[in-house]
């Protein structure tokens, strides 16, 4: 059987209307954290469509018995936002799956190598072959960071199939290297831009998510 990356882009008016809201320079830090939230609600909600273990049940209504489905809770979902502005797509996400599980990972891209560095690794040490596991990076650009976290999940036993990325924002070229070492893996995202700049920036992209989510900007000065 042959596998390539699967990227689902959703055809959808909120989406796109609050994707513009993060690209849109001028959007403050609050106004960008309930787009980022509200993109983490959508995008979790189009990737569990086919995903989300349910089943079948009778139920009974005030005036007969009818066939009804429930989700699954004996199935777990590990949700993993990667700090720091993943956990803004995880906040809007939250509220579409409240009984996953999270682990947090933290990542931190040099700005002049473009190389992700690891300072937290909450992922469990054993994960269970039943369990669902959502990514949530808010951008895919070099896919650096991504691709670290999957070679750990994948050392844990956890991919394909199994794994589903929730980004808002993602470019080609992260995305052909993880077609490349993730040919089975499927990614949500807003967009798909077409370029990185000289930074390792996506064109046009949205600026620095982090720094726009939390009004973050150069450690040097503030005055
Ligand atoms: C940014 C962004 C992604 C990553 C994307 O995080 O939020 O996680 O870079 O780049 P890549 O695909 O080239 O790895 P950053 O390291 O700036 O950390 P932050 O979320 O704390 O701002």
């Amino acid at each position: 059987m042959s596998m390539s990356l699967r990227v689902v882009v959703p055809p959808h008016p909120l989406i796109g209307h609050w994707l513009t809201l993060l690209r849109d320079q001028d959007t403050p830090p609050a106004l960008f954290a309930t787009a980022m939230a509200e993109l983490g609600r959508w995008l979790t909600y189009e990737a569990l469509r086919d995903w989300l273990p349910h089943r079948a049940m009778r139920v009974q209504t005030p005036l007969a018995e009818t066939d009804g489905h429930v989700v699954d809770g004996a199935v777990p979902l590990l949700a993993v936002p990667i700090l720091r502005a993943g956990l803004g797509l995880w906040q809007g996400a939250q509220a579409v799956v409240p009984t996953a599980r999270v682990a947090h990972v933290g990542l931190r891209r040099d700005e002049h190598s473009g190389e992700a560095s690891w300072y937290l690794d909450q992922l469990p040490e054993t994960i269970g072959e039943r369990v669902g596991v959502l990514v949530f990076d808010p951008m895919v650009a070099t896919a650096g960071s991504l691709t670290q976290v999957l070679e750990r999940l994948e050392a844990k036993g956890v991919s394909g199939q199994r794994v589903r990325v929730i980004s808002a924002l993602a470019a080609t070229p992260g995305l052909r290297k993880l077609g490349e070492q993730f040919p089975d893996l499927t990614l949500y995202a807003a967009c798909i831009d077409a370029e990185l700049d000289g930074s390792f920036r996506i064109v046009p992209g949205l600026g620095d998510a982090g720094d726009r989510l939390y009004g973050t900007q150069s450690p040097h000065y503030l005055g």
